[in-house]
């Protein structure tokens, strides 16, 4: 039987069942020992990627690449659209139409929530969501999961506390959902106006009922898992806003000192000051180990959607 990804599109972590999940990470352990020995494979010797970046991104985008590379394909693309026919006006839907007779996935990250949504609709090839604005980032998401199972063993009854900007914060939307499928308590711990939405917090609650908010940091001193995010500026229509909440939270060596020894400290990155570079070379940090896992990860999610290996 094919993979769970086999030539669909994967544009929010809804799109997958937990069981669609533990195969993903599964093929994902195989990819990272590719990684490990420094190899190249051909298994996508004859597919090509493009990836759409309509906004900045530096892991998604290389990881993605790098991924691609790793398992003998080729890549195209652009990581400014102010290069492209966007700027003379081109539709994302006509962008979308042409690109799919280019290459055979299409990675799209863009500014607005649903945009990746919109793109599957008009690709006749698989589209994979790499960030939406507000949205998701459901590979962000899987990597994530992949981390915290290589660090603590398991994906269930976990004390998880996310902190920052949880309004804005993409990765935190797909995560949150993805922990709770699994079956964790998950604080949000984020300033009043920036907490998570009340359509995320209201189905996470009805349907697991293991998520909590909060406002302090003092919540997250038990947590087996700790995911940081940065408060995503250029969400904010004015710097002034920003600017009132961009110091909310820092994770220091002296918060580390009297929380759970043995807790996990996570992020997406990009990092702005939300953790103390003193906590990099702290045993509890892995977001380094993280970001790196994006390769392996997204080497399972090309060859399982264009082979439908698992
Ligand atoms: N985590 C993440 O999405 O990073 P980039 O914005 O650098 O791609």
């Amino acid at each position: 039987m094919a993979s769970a990804l086999f030539d669909r599109d994967l544009v929010a972590i809804g799109d997958l069942s937990k069981k669609d999940i533990g195969e993903v990470l599964e093929h994902a352990s195989k990819m990272l020992s590719i990684v490990e020995q420094g190899r190249r494979v051909d298994y996508l010797e004859n597919e090509i990627m493009a990836t759409l970046f309509f906004e900045p991104s530096t892991r998604t985008r290389l990881s993605f690449e790098s991924a691609m590379q790793r398992l003998g394909g080729g890549v195209i693309g652009f990581a400014d659209a102010g290069t492209t026919s966007t700027k003379k006006g081109e539709s994302l839907a006509d962008t979308i139409e042409v690109v799919s007779s280019y290459a055979d996935v299409i990675v799209i990250r863009h500014s607005t929530e649903g945009a990746a949504r919109e793109a599957a609709e008009h690709s006749k090839i698989p589209v994979i969501n790499a960030g939406d604005g507000v949205g998701q980032h459901p590979t962000q998401a899987l990597l994530d999961l992949f981390t915290i199972k290589k660090e603590k063993g398991r994906l269930d009854k976990l004390r998880i506390a996310m902190v920052g900007d949880m309004k804005n914060g993409r990765t935190v939307h797909s995560l949150s959902e993805a922990l709770s499928l699994f079956g964790n308590e998950i604080t949000f711990i984020a300033p009043e106006e920036l907490q998570i939405p009340d359509s995320i917090y209201g189905r996470l609650s009805r349907e697991y009922g293991s998520a909590q908010k909060s406002e302090s940091l003092e919540k997250a001193r038990d947590a087996d898992v700790i995911y940081m995010t940065r408060i995503q500026q250029e969400r904010f229509a004015k710097p002034e806003d920003y600017k009132r909440f961009e110091h909310s939270f820092r994770i220091d060596r002296k918060f580390l000192e009297g929380a759970n020894n043995d807790v996990i400290i996570m992020h997406p990155l990009p990092r702005v000051m939300e953790i103390s570079p003193e906590v990099d070379k702290m045993k509890n940090s892995v977001y380094f180990k993280q970001a790196s896992y994006g390769v392996p990860v997204r080497m399972a999610i090309l060859d399982m959607m264009l082979t439908g290996k698992k």
